[in-house]
């Protein structure tokens, strides 16, 4: 059995046909307010958290000054509730005047100053989600241009109070109209999320060549369950969701969590390790001024980052679920590597999982394998059981590279750090030394 990398790839180079604004051709990664910061408006007792010009300079200054810009972490988004109640007197949206004295555009220099980006928000229909106001039908072309007018980067547009006659137009008209500005915008669509998320209702090949991204799922809330409910849905429909996902084209899970408050340490590297696997933008929603380092850790993880940003573009699969509550994901990337995932679902003690790599059908061959959070490594060949140990809802994640052809000189390397692995070894289980 092979990997089927070359198949998938050239599959999605034939049938996919992305936005053309040339944005996004590695999935966006950044900074979103909702999650973390919601509608907190009260700026007069609350002045630190409430949505306002000064949270999102803050933010700025932390990506930028604390080693995330590096890494690619490059969108400073604001979400709901940035808007003032009423329209300007040439019928603009306008920013809150006293929780934005600046105003939207100076905010987008101050963000653009620092090698950064400003995402915006708005909604399709009468009100946004939080009963500002929205962006219907004939109101599309007016706030398109008042956001290239104002410099921002990246819109997401939300979907309340709208129906789905007014959303089959409006989605497909904003993407037009972001277009007609000259502005490269890149466009997260909330549509399909309104629509239940799969087809015959969503149509994934329109939404690729509409928007850069999409959420086709509920939000998600500051909690583990909430994190297994989008992976659960997210992989039960993976049949669906794969083939959607391209470069310029991504399934939004939604927001990084990892920082806040619902998840322990190894729940927070399952999220940073499936939203890598699942190819999902890199928004997080905690407070980066007051983040704890073994959250920053995690996030600024470079491997995972990589995968994460694998130029091909593929969105790996879940490929075992044991009884025993262990499963494992499969994402390919380029030069033939890939990036493997081992997650439990148990809630009792880390688990001994036994496999080998022939037996998750991985080419005959020689692997050398980096684990993401440790960053031992290993040479491991096919045939060889192994095992890992995984902790209750937490994950062991692997990088490994292009199989090798089966070459004694390899199998007993000199690089010191590399145990050599005997022949012998295909006859007993070996204990991975980064358990
Ligand atoms: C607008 O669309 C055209 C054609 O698809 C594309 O060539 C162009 O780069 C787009 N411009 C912007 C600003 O997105
Ligand atoms: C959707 O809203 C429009 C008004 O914008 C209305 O004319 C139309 O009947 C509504 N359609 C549905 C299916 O509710
Ligand atoms: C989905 O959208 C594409 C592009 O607009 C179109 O060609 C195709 O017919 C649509 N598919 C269905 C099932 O409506
Ligand atoms: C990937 O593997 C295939 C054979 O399975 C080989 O033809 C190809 O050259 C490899 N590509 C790279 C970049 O190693
Ligand atoms: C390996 O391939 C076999 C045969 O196609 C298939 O039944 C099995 O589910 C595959 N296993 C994995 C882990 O992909």
């Amino acid at each position: 059995m092979h990997l089927p990398v070359l198949v998938i790839a050239s599959m999605l180079a034939a049938t996919t046909i992305a936005l053309d604004n040339g944005l996004m051709k590695t999935p966006p990664m950044g900074w979103l307010a909702w999650e973390r910061f919601r509608c907190d408006i009260d700026c007069d007792n609350d002045p630190k958290n409430c949505i306002s010009e000064k949270l999102f300079m803050d933010m700025a200054d932390r990506l930028s000054e604390d080693g995330w810009r590096e890494l690619g972490y490059v969108y400073v988004n604001i979400d709901d509730c940035w808007a003032s109640k009423t329209r300007d007197e040439k019928g603009r949206l306008q920013a809150d005047p006293k929780r934005f004295p600046g105003g939207i555009k100076k905010l987008a220099r101050y963000v653009h100053d620092r090698g950064l980006k400003l995402g915006i928000y708005g909604d399709m229909g009468t009100y946004t989600c939080m009963g500002y106001p929205g962006t219907p039908l004939d109101k599309i072309k007016i706030d398109a241009q008042t956001f290239a007018d104002w410099d921002v980067d990246m819109l997401k547009y939300d979907g309340c109070y709208s129906n789905e006659t007014e959303q089959e137009k409006g989605y497909p008209l904003m993407s037009k109209a972001l277009n007609a500005t000259g502005r490269p915008i890149a466009y997260s669509c909330s549509w399909p999320a309104y629509q239940g998320g799969l087809p015959p209702k969503v149509n994934y090949t329109e939404l690729g060549m509409i928007c850069n991204l999409w959420r086709n799922y509920g939000d998600i809330q500051d909690s583990w369950d909430s994190v297994q409910s989008i992976i659960d849905w997210v992989f039960n429909n993976q049949d669906v969701l794969v083939p959607a996902a391209a470069p310029g084209m991504w399934n939004d899970p939604d927001m990084l969590i990892v920082g806040d408050f619902g998840l322990s340490m190894d729940q927070s590297r399952a999220q940073m390790a499936l939203w890598a696997i699942m190819a999902a933008p890199l928004f997080v929603s905690n407070d980066l001024r007051t983040i704890s380092s073994g959250a920053q850790n995690i996030l600024q993880n470079k491997l995972a980052i990589s995968i994460n940003q694998d130029p091909l573009g593929i969105q790996g699969r879940r490929i075992v679920k044991e009884k025993s509550r262990i499963e494992v994901y499969l994402r390919p990337l380029s030069n033939n590597a890939s990036a493997l995932v081992f997650f439990s679902r148990r809630t009792d003690m880390p688990y001994r999982y036994k496999t080998s790599l022939g037996k998750l059908n991985f080419t005959t061959g020689i692997y050398k394998i980096t684990d993401v959070f440790t960053y031992k490594t290993e040479v491991l060949k096919d045939s060889t059981d192994f095992v890992v140990s995984i902790n209750p809802t937490g994950v062991v994640m692997w990088y490994l590279s292009a199989p090798a052809k089966l070459n004694p000189r390899l199998l007993f390397n000199h690089d010191k750090h590399q145990r050599p692995v005997h022949r012998d070894d295909e006859k007993n289980a070996i204990p991975l030394v980064f358990l």
